[in-house]
C-alpha cells in the first residue's frame, strides 16, 4: 500500500513530539438546545459536555443515535452555535475568533458537504486546497499521491456526481487532507459503506492517523474504535459517560470473562445456580459449555463448587477476549437512567438558536 506523505506531515510529528502532552482542542461545558416547534419546548441535545484532545490523538466519540455527536462536532467546527460553553483549538478561543480557530480544522460532516457536485474529482481538491490558500502547483504532487492511496486515480476527471457513495466519502477525506490543518473531524466515516470500501476506508483513516494529525471521529463502527482510537469519550443524552483510553476499558472488561468447557452436560440445577450467583452468565444450547464473569479471585472458587456439586468434568477454562461493542454496550447501558436530568427542563434562559448550515 502506497504510504502518504502529506502537507504538515513533518512539521505535525516534529510538534507531536516536542509538545506531547499539549491540548489541540479543549471543549468546557458545551451546551445546546434546539429550539422545540410550537408549543414543545426545546430539545437539549448536548447538556455540559467536555473534553479534551492531545496532540497526534485520535478520539473516538461514541454514543448511541441521538446523543449529541453530530452537534458537538458540528459546535467545535463553528457549523452550530453553542449556547454556553468554551470551545479552544491551538490556544485560541474558537467562540470569540472562529476563522483564527477554523485555520486549524478541516471537517467531513455526514452527506459530504466538502464537495461540489458539478466540479470533477480533481478540480475539486483543488478548489477546496486553493480555498486554503495552497497554489495548484503546489499541491499538485500531494493530489497524485492521494488519489492514487484512495484508489481514485480512474476517476481524476469524473463528476463527483458520477461517483459512488463510497468514492464520495473517500475523496471527502482526500479533500480534509489536504487542506493541511492539524485537526480533522470526520463524523461517522464509515457510514453507509459495503464492506470492502469500509475496509479501505479504514486503511487510509490508519494512515491518516500515522501522519500526525489530531483527530476526532465520530462513528458506530466498532472495529474503527478499536483499530484505530486511543481514546474514546462516550455520551449519551447529551453528557459525557465514559473518557478514557480503549486499550484501559478493553482491559478493565476483559479481565473478568471466561468461557468453561465441560465433558458433560449442566444439569438444569447447575444453570439456574450459574444464572443467580454470576454476572454475565450464559450457557450455550448444549449445556456444555458457557461463559461467565469473575470479578473477584475467589469467584472461580464458587465456580468450582457448583460444577464439583453434579461431579462435572472441566474439559477447559480460558479468559476469552472481549471486544469494544460488548464493552461500549455495558457502558452505555449502565448509564442509562443514572442521573439523566428530566429532558423538558427549561435550562438557564440560554437563547436557543436554530441553526441549519
Ligand atoms: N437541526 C436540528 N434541529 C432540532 N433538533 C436537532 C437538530 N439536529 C439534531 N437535533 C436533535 O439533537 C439530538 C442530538 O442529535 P445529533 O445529531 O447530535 O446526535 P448523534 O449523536 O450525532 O446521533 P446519530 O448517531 O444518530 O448520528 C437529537 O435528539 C436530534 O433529534
Ligand atoms: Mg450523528
Amino acid at each position: 500500500m502506497t504510504t502518504l506523505t502529506l502537507h504538515g506531515d513533518t512539521d505535525a510529528a516534529a510538534a507531536r513530539s516536542a509538545r506531547a502532552d499539549d491540548v489541540v482542542v479543549g471543549v468546557r461545558d458545551l451546551r445546546k438546545t434546539y429550539p422545540g416547534r410550537g408549543r414543545r419546548g426545546g430539545h437539549v441535545a448536548v447538556d455540559g459536555v467536555s473534553f479534551d484532545v492531545r496532540r497526534g490523538e485520535i478520539l473516538g466519540l461514541l454514543g448511541p443515535n441521538g446523543a449529541g455527536k453530530t452537534t458537538t462536532i458540528k459546535m467545535i467546527c463553528g457549523l452550530v452555535r453553542p449556547d454556553a460553553g468554551a470551545i479552544r483549538v491551538e490556544g485560541v478561543d474558537a467562540r470569540q475568533q472562529p476563522r483564527r480557530a477554523l485555520r486549524h480544522i478541516s471537517a467531513v460532516l455526514e452527506g459530504n458537504r466538502n464537495l461540489y457536485w458539478r466540479l470533477s474529482v480533481q478540480e475539486n481538491m483543488e478548489y477546496f486546497a486553493g480555498n486554503r490558500g495552497r497554489s495548484r502547483r503546489s499541491v499538485a504532487a500531494e493530489i497524485d499521491t492521494l488519489l492514487e492511496a484512495f484508489a481514485l486515480e480512474p476517476k481524476r476527471t469524473a463528476l463527483v456526481s458520477e461517483l459512488s457513495r463510497g468514492m464520495q466519502q473517500k475523496l471527502a477525506i482526500a479533500v480534509a487532507m489536504l487542506a493541511g490543518t492539524e485537526v480533522v473531524l470526520l463524523d461517522e466515516p464509515t457510514l453507509g459503506l459495503d464492506v470492502e470500501t469500509g475496509y479501505e476506508v479504514r486503511d487510509l483513516l490508519r494512515q491518516v492517523a500515522r501522519s500526525g494529525r489530531t483527530i476526532i471521529i465520530s462513528t458506530h463502527d466498532m472495529p474503527v474504535v478499536q483499530d484505530l482510537c486511543e481514546r474514546t469519550v462516550i455520551i449519551h443524552t447529551g453528557r459525557v459517560v465514559t473518557d478514557d483510553r480503549v486499550d484501559n476499558l478493553l482491559r478493565l472488561f476483559a479481565t473478568r470473562a471466561y468461557h468453561v468447557r465441560l465433558g458433560a452436560p449442566l444439569s438444569l440445577r447447575q444453570v439456574e445456580a450459574l444464572r443467580a450467583g454470576f454476572a454475565g452468565a450464559a450457557v450455550d444450547d448444549d449445556a456444555l459449555a458457557f461463559q461467565v464473569e469473575l470479578e473477584r479471585g475467589e469467584d472461580l472458587y464458587r465456580l468450582v463448587d457448583v460444577l464439583r456439586s453434579e461431579r462435572t468434568p472441566i474439559e477447559s477454562l480460558d479468559r476469552t477476549g472481549i471486544d469494544f461493542e460488548t464493552v461500549f454496550r455495558r457502558l452505555v447501558n449502565g448509564a442509562d437512567g443514572v442521573g439523566a436530568p428530566a429532558r423538558g427542563a427549561q435550562r438557564g434562559g440560554a437563547a436557543a438558536r436554530e441553526e441549519r448550515p
